[in-house]
Formats: structure tokens, sequence, C-alpha cells
């Protein structure tokens, strides 16, 4: 299908885009709105729960029309049916693409190979249900008998992010009496300050990975292993009631010691990045509960709905993902900042910082050749109001264009006061200056003295989408999130990349399985490095020599 498509500079809505791209850069922002009293009404796109408000971004109708006409010469809309229908997108790991399965109602079928996937996504999260249940209702013991009162993840990328990302946002759902740490790092400080205070006799596991062969992971969970059965006595039956995994790989898991009646599976056509929605949740569920989880889920869905049937006009994730390649590609934007301003959403930026970047930072096309403009944005972010007192004065009066994501909810969770108000009033107002920016004749109105003048005028013109919500609640949360993966999913299919696979992550890691022994060794290894690489090493032994 894609293979069919005519290179990206060839396509008639690109070409377009290019010469209307010049004229667009003449244009303020600050004109559009004057010429056009109805531009803030007419540029918000709601769905879902969620609100878009894309009318502080640097585009006209034509824009619009001729990034939608990208999208159709793009092959969007049969490449979003190939996804929902199982195809197998992720064309060099020879894989389906179906996390959207993974929030499928009861009852609905989608195929791969043959095969409804739809009633073992449920069978899982049942059984995922009747666990939680039991841990958090005090039937799951531990090897002691006590119950289970800490949870600690232990997963790394997609089976840590998510679960961290979720955790945080959705705390206020939390099951409050008990503990949740997630360990990610092969850094050892980051297991040590987990388990620091926790009493082995209530800890539970979950060992999060995939493919079950990942390094830190496994890493980690021999240490967890080593921690717990030193705390409890060094019976080794301890770890069937201290540890679950969550995997595709019931080999390795088995091979790990983990009896498999204690792993929740999922499927190869569940990206990492993706599998939030997958068991890779069920630390969010212990904390939340099944209900909130399927709300979550239901989320999720309605945003995957959203996306397959809307018109690209009026779909929001379509919408985001063009506006990202708009300013990638015809205004040589480096970045997308996303700021939140919620603080339960401040793992949101890393979140996405996978979410986007492992799947699009792409220098090939799905048929190998280089592609023809620069792929993704690098996304980066911290929640508002903090943010403003550190980053900001750079998008404000910077040299760069930094276009920026605000996320923001009506209501808060935690009245206190004008808080929310106060808090609001700043998401409001950092997209109006953005957009408006005050002028020198502004600035020279005020008494400035003239050589203060260029330094306290701000430019506009600098573009920002807003998205808003009642509430943060778990299924506006699975809709968030939902709207960013299917805007990654779009920004791909412009750029024609596998936004599924990720082998850019491969080298480092077979380098470093080189060098492991190289640092271990107890003769002097023979190095074949370059010069650096290898005085490193050096220096590195050498320190530990030093301390033995
Ligand atoms: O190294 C990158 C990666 O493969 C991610 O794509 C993935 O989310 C992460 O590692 C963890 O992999 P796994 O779940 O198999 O441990």
């Amino acid at each position: 299908m894609t293979t069919a498509l005519l290179p990206l500079s060839k396509r008639a809505a690109w070409k377009a885009l290019r010469s209307h791209a010049r004229r667009v850069k003449a244009l303020h922002l600050r004109d559009l709105f004057a010429k056009d009293p109805k531009r803030g009404d007419r540029l918000t796109v709601e769905a879902v729960g969620l609100t878009l408000d894309y009318s502080k971004n640097r585009v006209t109708d034509e824009t619009m029309k001729l990034l939608v006409s990208l999208a159709k010469e793009s092959g969007l809309r049969p490449r979003i049916n190939a996804m929902f229908q199982g195809k197998k997108i992720n064309v060099t790991e020879k894989r389906a693409v179906l996390h959207v399965a993974l929030r499928a109602p009861q009852g609905t079928s989608i195929v791969v190979d043959g095969k409804n996937v739809v009633p073992e996504v449920h069978a899982v999260l049942d059984r995922m249900a009747a666990f939680s249940n039991r841990v958090r209702n005090g039937g799951w013991k531990g090897h002691t008998g006590k119950r289970i009162r800490n949870v600690v993840n232990i997963g790394i990328g997609g089976s840590d992010l998510g679960p961290v990302m979720a955790y945080e946002a959705l705390r206020h759902y939390s099951e409050r009496s008990m503990t949740f740490r997630f360990v990610s790092n092969v850094d050892g400080t980051d297991f040590a300050e987990a388990v620091r205070e926790l009493d082995a006799a209530e800890t539970l596991f979950i060992v999060s990975s995939k493919t079950f062969t990942t390094l830190e992971t496994l890493t980690n969970a021999e240490s967890a292993r080593a921690w717990c059965l030193e705390r409890l006595g060094g019976d080794p039956k301890a770890v069937a009631r201290h540890f679950v995994a969550v995997s595709t790989n019931a080999g390795k898991v088995a091979a790990f010691g983990i009896d498999t009646a204690n792993m929740f599976g999922f499927w190869d056509w569940v990206g990492g990045r993706y599998s939030m929605t997958s068991a890779i949740g069920l630390s969010t569920m212990l904390a939340i509960g099944p209900e909130n989880f399927r709300s979550m889920l239901d989320g999720f869905h309605a945003m995957d709905e959203h996306f397959r049937t809307a018109p690209f006009e009026k779909n929001l994730p379509v919408l985001m993902g063009l506006l990202a390649v708009w300013y990638s590609d015809f205004f040589d934007a480096q970045t997308v900042a996303v700021l939140p301003y919620e603080q339960y959403l401040k793992r949101f930026p890393a979140y996405l910082q996978q979410l986007a970047m492992e799947s699009n930072g792409k220098h090939v096309t799905l048929d190998g050749t280089r592609v023809q403009a620069d792929t993704s944005p690098i996304y980066w972010g911290e929640p508002g109001t903090n943010g403003q007192h550190s980053f900001y004065q750079l998008i404000h009066q910077g040299t760069r264009l930094i276009p920026c994501d605000f996320i923001a909810f009506l209501e808060t969770l935690n009245p206190l006061g004008s808080h929310h108000d106060i808090l609001m009033a700043n998401v409001f107002a950092q997209t109006e200056a953005l957009a408006f920016g005050k002028t020198r004749d502004e600035v020279k109105a005020e008494g400035t003295p003239d050589g203060l003048v260029p330094h306290r005028v701000f430019e506009g013109n600098r573009p920002s989408n807003t998205i808003l919500a009642e509430r943060l609640t778990p299924a506006s949360l699975g809709a968030l999130v939902a709207l960013y993966e299917h805007s990654v999913f779009t920004q791909g299919t412009v750029w024609g990349v596998d936004s599924f696979d990720q082998w850019g992550v491969e080298l480092g890691k077979v380098l470093a399985q080189r060098i492991i022994p190289e640092l271990e060794a107890r003769e002097e290894p023979v190095l074949a490095h370059d010069s650096s690489t290898n005085a490193m090493i050096r220096r590195y032994r050498n320190a530990k020599k030093r301390r033995t």
C-alpha cells in the first residue's frame, strides 16, 4: 500500500505547502485574529471530552486544507484501516500493531492471523482484575502470611514509563493504604532507594518486560529476589508469593524462577511504548482498582474510535499530528514543548518522549530509502507553572520556534482556595502572551527607557495548542494518551516511517554487553576500542583497583 505512494517531496500537497509556508511565515497571529473575530471558536474541535483549541497556530484555512490533503496523499486513511484490521504494518518486524485491541469492548472482533484477539484480551483483563482484587482486599498473602502493602514494578522503557506516568496521573484514585514504587534504572541507587524502608514480607514485585531479556530489568529483578529471600529466611518458595511477571515470554519467565501461573501475558502485536493498556498496566490496576482501569480503557477506546472514524478536518489526533509535521518540516522547529498545568501529569512529558521519539526517530522510510524531511521533533516539557520560572524565557524571547502543547483541566481534584483560578489564569495568559506578544510601541508607551525597549519586546507569533478537559479522570487520561498515540501515528504515516520498530536502541546494547566483561575481568583485558573508550575503561578499572 505505502510503497505505491509518491515520495514525500513529490506529493502535490507537500509541494503546495512549501510555497504556502513562505506566505504564512509573513503573517502574524495578531493579524489573523484581528481579521477573523471568530477564529478562536472556528479553530477549536471537541471530541471524547477533550477540547483542542488550535487557533493560536500559525495556520490559515488554506494551511489546514493542504495539511489534510497531505494526510490523504500520504495514505493515512488506508493506513488507519490497516492498523485497526490487524495488518502487519510494522514491516521490519513483520508484526501487526494492535494496541487498539487492548481497549476494545467485549463482544467486538479484531482479527490477527485469522483469530479474533478480543476474547484473549478480556481473559487477561479478567485474570488481572481477580488478582488485583485479591491483593487489594488482603486475600493474597505474602510468604509469612502478611498482606501485601507495597507494590514495586520493575521494568524499563514502555514497561516503566506508562505504569509510572499512569500511577502518578491517577494517584487521586489510588488505594492510599498501599505504596507503589517503580524501579527502572540499572543504577543500583534506583533499586536501593525504592525498597529502602519497605518490609519484604509485605512487598510484591511485578517484573514487567515484554521480552524478559532486558538487561536492566533482569538485573533489578535478580537483586529484588536476593533482597526478598535474604529478608524472608532464604526459602525459594517465597518467590511465588512475592513475584509476578508481565511478559510475552513464558519460557524466560519460568527460567527466571517465576511460576507461569503468576504471569500475565500479552502479545507481540503490542509495542512496548504502546503497552500501558496491556497487562503492563497491572501496577496501575492494583493502584486504582479494576473498575477505574476499565474506565481508563474506555477513554482510550473512545479516542481510538474518534481517530478511526472522524473526518480528518475534525479529527483531534490527525490535526495535532499534522501541526507537528507543519512546524517540524516547514518552520524547521526542532522540538515540541508539552506543558501540563496539572501536577499529577508530571511524568507525562517523559512518557511522551518514548512514545514519540522511539516511534518516529527514524531516518529511513518503510522501503529503506532516506526520508526526505526531518522526522520526529524532540518532545520535552515540565508541568506549569514551574516551567514558567525556568525555561519559558526562551520560548517567549529566544531565537528558536518552540510549538507548545498546553494541557489543563477545568476542575481541580484538590480544590484549595484560589489555587486553581491562578493556575488556569496562567495557562490562558501564557498562550496569549506567546501568540500576541508585546510590540515596541506598547513597550515604549509604558515609558520604558529607550535602551531597554528591545529587551522588553515580545515578538509573539509563537504557536500553541491548548487541550482542555473537564477533570483528570481515568477516562480523560485514557483519551489524552490515545490522542498522542494517534498523533504520533499520523506523523509517522506522513513521513512514511515504521513507527513501531526501534532498531536504534540495539547498537548501544550490544556494545555494553562487550564492555561489561572488560570492566569485570580480573586480568587486564586487551582493549580494542577507540582510544577514548579504551582510556575510560582503563580509568574505571584503575579506580576499582584502588578501592580493593
Ligand atoms: O530498548 C528499548 C526497548 O526495547 C523499548 O522499546 C521497550 O519499551 C523497552 O526496551 C523495554 O523492553 P522490555 O519490555 O522487553 O523489557
